[in-house]
């Protein structure tokens, strides 16, 4: 059957949803753990090194996304593995820490995300993570190791102290087998547990210099958290490093449930209709209110896993009106022009009617 490609794509990522079963976990420190997860009957996963996947949880009577980084190597399509570390207040990270196990089952959508190894190549590679940032990075490096694809490649990871490193005797071993690789460890505080010869403090200009002196030649890839990023940025913006080889990964804020939406405090805002023509009803939105937010505050449900406009998950098809978009990275070109708009990122121009 024919259809335009922007439903054809549409189709695509409703259908791509697979329920994977869990097969093992691992403590990796002490507030962090790795969750692998097999595939069913003959299905496989297909992703790039770095992507990140969106993972639908059933906690209680409720569904909750998430989207996180694939830390595995896409060597081995029927299993993957994602790290998680357990955020305070988190509900997912929480539940998945203290209330999921082996056998138990998760729903997964389609892999994505341009901070991947493949769509964006070099010959060298510098990988600047803090935290559980580490995850998309670890991916690279064990695709690369296992694939034969072994480049010029400095990992500098930065976490709070020495019993906080995640993967870090793999790290070790890594660096003693692959002659290209090396590994630059940062710690914030010394820890008890754990003795530390390594780097102490955060990454500054001086550090970045001293340790990977041949950074300018390099293209950056960096996943952390938001202020890690912020201020690596800061750095090479300092150093006259040409931010366009750079790339980053991050995730804004949680999820939201229908009717929790805030609105934007201290704007000037004009109000303007936002229609449901599949269900038959309107929200009140304004200019400076996303459609998402619009949507859930009338207790329309989208999905939303990023809120970043990276991973899709809120793709609508907008059927009259107009509207401004901050992002649109997660949409093919014939998805703009077919119509459709990640509600995340959607703000309203005036009275605007979406497919729902
Ligand atoms: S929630 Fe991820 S793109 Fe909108």
């Amino acid at each position: 059957m024919n259809m335009p490609l922007a439903i054809e794509h549409a189709v695509e990522w409703q259908t791509g949803v697979k329920a994977v079963r869990c097969l093992g976990i691992v403590d990796e420190t002490p507030d962090v753990k790795t969750f692998s997860f097999g595939l069913k009957g003959d299905e496989s996963l297909e992703f790039k090194p770095g992507q990140f996947l969106n993972m639908t949880f059933t906690i209680g009577s409720q569904d909750v996304q998430r989207c996180y980084s694939i830390a595995s190597s896409p060597n081995r399509p029927r299993q993957f593995a994602i790290t998680v570390k357990r955020v305070p207040d988190g509900k997912v990270s929480n539940w998945l820490h203290d209330s999921f196990g082996v056998g138990h089952e998760v729903r997964i959508g389609l892999a994505t995300g341009h901070f991947n190894c493949v769509d964006i190549e070099a010959d060298k590679y510098l990988l600047l993570s803090g935290g559980s940032g580490i995850t998309p990075g670890m991916s690279m490096v064990r695709w690369m190791l296992e694939s034969g694809q072994q480049r010029d490649l400095h990992f500098i990871h930065s976490a709070r102290s020495p019993v906080d490193i995640i993967f870090h005797d793999e790290l070790l071993s890594i660096d003693r087998q692959w002659p290209g690789f090396q590994l630059s460890l940062l710690c914030e505080h010394k820890s008890s547990a754990r003795g530390w010869g390594g780097f102490r403090g955060r990454l500054s200009a001086d550090l970045l210099q001293a340790i990977c002196p041949d950074f300018l030649e390099r293209r950056v890839f960096c996943c952390g958290p938001a202020p890690y990023m912020q201020a690596v940025r800061r750095v090479l913006e300092a150093l006259d490093y040409p931010m366009d080889r750079y790339v980053e990964e991050s995730f804004g804020g949680a999820p939201l449930t229908p009717g929790s939406a805030s609105p934007v405090p201290g704007e000037a805002t004009v109000s303007t209709q936002v229609n449901f023509a599949r269900m038959g009803t309107q929200g009140c939105g304004n200019f400076s209110q996303s459609l998402l937010d619009t949507a859930l505050n009338s207790g329309v449900w989208i999905q939303s896993a990023c809120r970043t406009g990276i991973c899709g998950s809120c793709k609508v098809l907008k059927l009259e009106g107009s509207v401004s978009m901050d992002a649109a990275l997660a949409l093919s070109e014939a998805e703009v022009s077919g119509g459709y708009v990640l509600a995340c990122c959607a703000y309203p121009q005036g009275d605007v009617t979406l497919d729902l």
